[in-house]
Order: C-alpha cells, then structure tokens, then sequence
C-alpha cells in the first residue's frame, strides 16, 4: 500500500511553468524547477523525419511562428515538418506577444525573462531529458496520440530506449490518453512507471489501472471528487490530477492525499504545500 502522507504532494509543473513562460520549453522547465516543483510535464510527438520533438498541439500554429515561417503549409502538423524546419521556429515569442496566463501584465515575468524567450526552440525529447538529468530532476512525459494518419511502428518503444539509454528509468512518468501507448510502454520496460489520463471519470479506476498494468490514474479536476482519493491510495494507485491552477481547489486535493497535481502555477502549490507542513 501506498503510504498517504498528507503535504507530501508532488508539485508538478503542467509543460514547465507554462503561465510565466513559453509551455513544452527548457526555460519553462527551468522556471518549474527554481519555482520547486518536483518534475516537469511534457507532451512528446514525432516530427515528418520521424524525431521525437516535444511540443503539445498536433499542429504548430498555436505556440510557434510558423505561419509567417511556412506560411504556405498550412494545416502546420507537426508530423508534416522535418526536425530541421522545426529547428527554424521560434517557439517563444508568442508568448511574449499572447501572455496566455496575464502573468506578464501582472508584473510576475521580468524583460530580462521576456527577451531571453525571443526565438527559441522547441527541444528534442533527448535534449528535454539529458537538461532534467543534468539537473538531477524528473519529468512526466505524456505521449501525444498520433492520430491515424501518422506512421508509427515503435515510437512507444523509441520513447522508452530513450529512458533507459539515459538511465532515466527511476526519474519519468510516462503517460498518455492513449492507454494502448502505455501496455506497450509497460511491455517494453516494466520498471518504468505509467499513468492513464482521463478526461472523464470512470466507474472503477483502480480495477482500470490494475487491468492496464498501470501505476496511476491521472484525472482531470472535472473527472475527480477529492473524496475519492483516499480510497485509490489505498488501493496503491498513485493519483495525478489535472490541471489544477486555483489555491483553494489545491489545497482540497493535497489535504485528500493526491500523489501529484499538474499546475500551470507551481508558486501556488509550492505555497500550499509549506502552509500543510507548517499545519502539521
Ligand atoms: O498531463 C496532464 C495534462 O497535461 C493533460 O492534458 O492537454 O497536456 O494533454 P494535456
């Protein structure tokens, strides 16, 4: 059984730090670490010549400024550009431009920060793991559903060979909304621990993730009450709730024992978490 140990929380960053900096980048996993979360979130893809890139959306527009770059590529699917190409893009300067989470407004992200965002790249998933490696951190990686008309015959496998040649086996959470992904990650490396995301609930999570071979059950706030974990800790699932922004609903989910939270925010878990040690 999974001992419940209240404040004990995991302080996830949702793709780094994502509301004071560019999401799925090495500056918004390095503004999770100084902020203290415990490990970092991305989302992995395979680029046209079959790299393994990180980067959320299926396509690029949103997060990089590939419309003027490529302007006539459109839809802009990631699987559609080479590693090359994508190595052109500037996947920070959006960021600047949008400010997604008002944090900029807000006075929190400094011009120093700001001009240090301007053109950079989105990294490859062994850049992404060699930088937590080298800074003797964990990562949760989230295997993006290719879709069907993506090529794939081992990116699941290549994902994993890539854990294991950086001997990263104890320091990644693979995840995915795709839970064949994770029978085949479990298949390939047994050690290496896996959560299944859901956007919904469902009736018996713990026989769910028994029967995947899983470790977590990784819900979405909507998909969860906090009364019901216990329950799964309890029954040696580890819990990971997504995504989770406000103090109070925080707060909820730490005092009910939940292994991690994704947070866009991880100052403000990072502050709750001292308030439960402080309480105890
Ligand atoms: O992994 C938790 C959360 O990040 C899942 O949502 O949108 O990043 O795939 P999304």
């Amino acid at each position: 059984m999974t001992q419940q140990t209240r404040c004990d929380t995991l302080n996830i960053a949702h793709r780094g730090a994502r509301s004071v900096a560019p999401e799925n980048t090495i500056e918004a996993a390095r503004k999770g670490l100084e902020m203290g979360a415990d490990l970092w979130e991305l989302d992995v893809q395979l680029s046209a010549d079959d790299e393994l890139v990180v980067i959320h959306d299926d396509t690029l527009e949103r997060t990089s400024n590939v419309e003027t770059a490529f302007a006539d590529r459109e839809p802009w699917n990631v699987s559609d550009f080479t590693l090359a190409e994508i190595r052109e893009l500037d996947f920070g300067s959006w960021f600047n431009e949008e400010d997604p989470f008002g944090q900029i407004e807000a006075g929190v992200v400094s011009a120093e920060d700001r001009r240090s965002y301007e053109g950079i790249g989105a990294p490859t998933l062994r850049e992404a793991l060699e930088w937590t490696s080298r800074n003797d951190w964990k990562v949760n990686v989230e295997l993006k559903h290719l879709g069907e008309d993506v090529e794939e015959e081992n990116y699941v496998e290549r994902v994993v060979g890539l854990i294991q040649e950086l001997g990263m086996t104890k320091d990644v959470l693979i995840s995915s909304f795709n839970h064949d992904y994770l029978v085949r990650a479990k298949a390939a490396d047994s050690t290496i621990p896996t959560g299944a995301l859901v956007g919904r609930g469902i009736d018996d999570p713990a026989g769910y993730v028994r029967d995947l071979g899983a470790d977590a059950y990784n819900p979405s706030s909507e998909a969860i009450s906090p009364s019901r974990i216990p329950d799964l800790r309890e029954q040696d699932v580890e819990v990971y709730v997504y995504t989770v922004n406000e103090e109070d609903e925080l707060a909820r989910l730490v005092e009910a024992g939940a292994t991690g939270i994704f947070t866009d925010f991880p100052q403000r878990l990072a502050r709750v978490l001292d308030e439960c040690r402080h309480e105890r």
